[in-house]
């Protein structure tokens, strides 16, 4: 019969639920530390580090050590597969070092984005073979909670019914497997900000998009108080010429969840996509300002917006480790505070400043 499921049985569902539930606590966020040695190496490259082993461990060695008040901003930490094997100078393998602050560790388990064949320049994204069984070993070795991220297009054709129906069911067949071995799927499907198209075009693509996925979801019976979102922010396209405003970002952003994210889902947690640091602190302090339903925590879960500063103080010299913390505090702060709504703009300056981030079709 069609209408017959399971939803997992009570013990995991509770468990899934108190995960997600302490990942989207007030006042915090996720560290998306998660880029793969490819797009670490591009990080390294912008501050003339080489990209070797020893030089990947050292910077997530870094990240980690900051002092343990990071916890009052940050609950979770994405892990790259090296990482979660990886251990700091004094033996402490980097798992054990989030879970001595109280910081929850993640781990990325998709294996990138392919092309789909047949389709206009559009993707998807590989991983399932073997899911299960990496879940259950990750879940051995710490990691509560996994990301999966999926890539849509913009343009005139795109997303097109193919990458729609293709990027959903694999985020709901993902999704599935994690909660399968107790670890809280954090569902990206990430609409990339490259084009001119303006704010409402993205609008109106992402409630397209996260139709999709919900419904995906609901048939894979997937439970969704176990579950968070991650998706980008509705903001017009990166060459657009008319910028929209934090408030217009926010109005947007929070009409299109209102209108597809079902109020079970305890949390959203934002990418940056490109933003520059400021930018990603001050549209998500805008949006929790936005007056309106919001049933769902609506905080961040930022790579690149967390982590600009901190690589331009540290210089991949030991000297600069602790400006290279002290940069990640503050910005973990600051986003704390918009997680809330209490940023006021311009109060924390980075290193990076106001450099915007963006990356041409950018891979994780
Ligand atoms: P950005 O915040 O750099 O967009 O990345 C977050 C992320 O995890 C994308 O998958």
């Amino acid at each position: 019969m069609t209408t017959s499921w399971n939803y997992p049985d009570q013990a995991t569902q509770d468990e899934l639920k108190k995960i997600a539930s302490a990942i989207v606590a007030p006042g915090k966020g996720i560290l998306a530390a998660d880029e793969s040695v490819a797009t670490m190496g591009k990080r390294l490259a912008d501050i003339g580090v080489e990209n070797t082993e020893e030089n990947r461990r050292k910077y997530r060695q870094l990240l980690l050590t900051t002092d343990k008040s990071l916890a009052d901003n940050i609950s979770g930490v994405i892990f790259f597969h090296e990482t979660v094997y990886q251990k700091a100078d004094d033996g402490t393998p980097f798992p054990e070092l989030l879970n001595k602050k109280g910081i929850i560790p993640g781990i990325k388990v998709d294996t990138g984005v392919v092309p789909l064949f047949g389709s206009n320049n559009e993707c998807t994204t590989q991983g399932l073979d073997d899911l299960a069984k990496r879940c259950a070993q990750y879940k051995k070795d710490g990691c509560h909670f996994a990301k999966w991220r999926c890539v849509l297009k913009i343009s005139p054709n795109t997303p097109s019914i193919q990458s729609l129906i293709e990027n959903a069911n694999v985020l709901a067949r993902y999704a599935s497997i994690c909660q399968a071995n107790r670890i809280v799927p954090i569902v990206e499907p990430e609409i990339l900000p490259d084009g001119d198209h303006d704010i409402l075009t993205c609008q109106k693509t992402t409630e397209t998009v996260l139709s999709y996925v919900y419904k995906a979801l609901a048939d894979h019976n997937v439970f969704l108080e176990g579950t968070l979102l991650k998706p980008n922010m509705v903001t017009a396209g990166q060459a657009c010429p008319n910028k929209a405003t934090p408030e217009q970002v926010a109005e947007a952003t929070v009409t299109a969840f209102q209108r597809r994210v079902p109020a079970a889902v305890p949390g959203v947690t934002f990418l940056s996509g490109g933003q520059s640091e400021e930018e990603a602190t001050v549209n998500l302090n805008a949006i929790n300002k936005f007056p309106g339903k919001k049933p769902w925590t609506l905080t961040f879960s930022y790579g690149r917006a967390l982590q600009a500063s901190v690589l331009r103080a540290w210089q991949g010299k030991d000297e600069n480790v602790q400006a290279g913390q002290q940069e990640l505090l503050k910005r973990a702060k600051a986003n704390g505070e918009a997680s809330m709504g209490k940023y006021v703009a311009g109060s924390v300056e980075g290193k990076a400043g106001d450099a915007g981030l963006f990356i041409k079709n950018h891979a994780y």
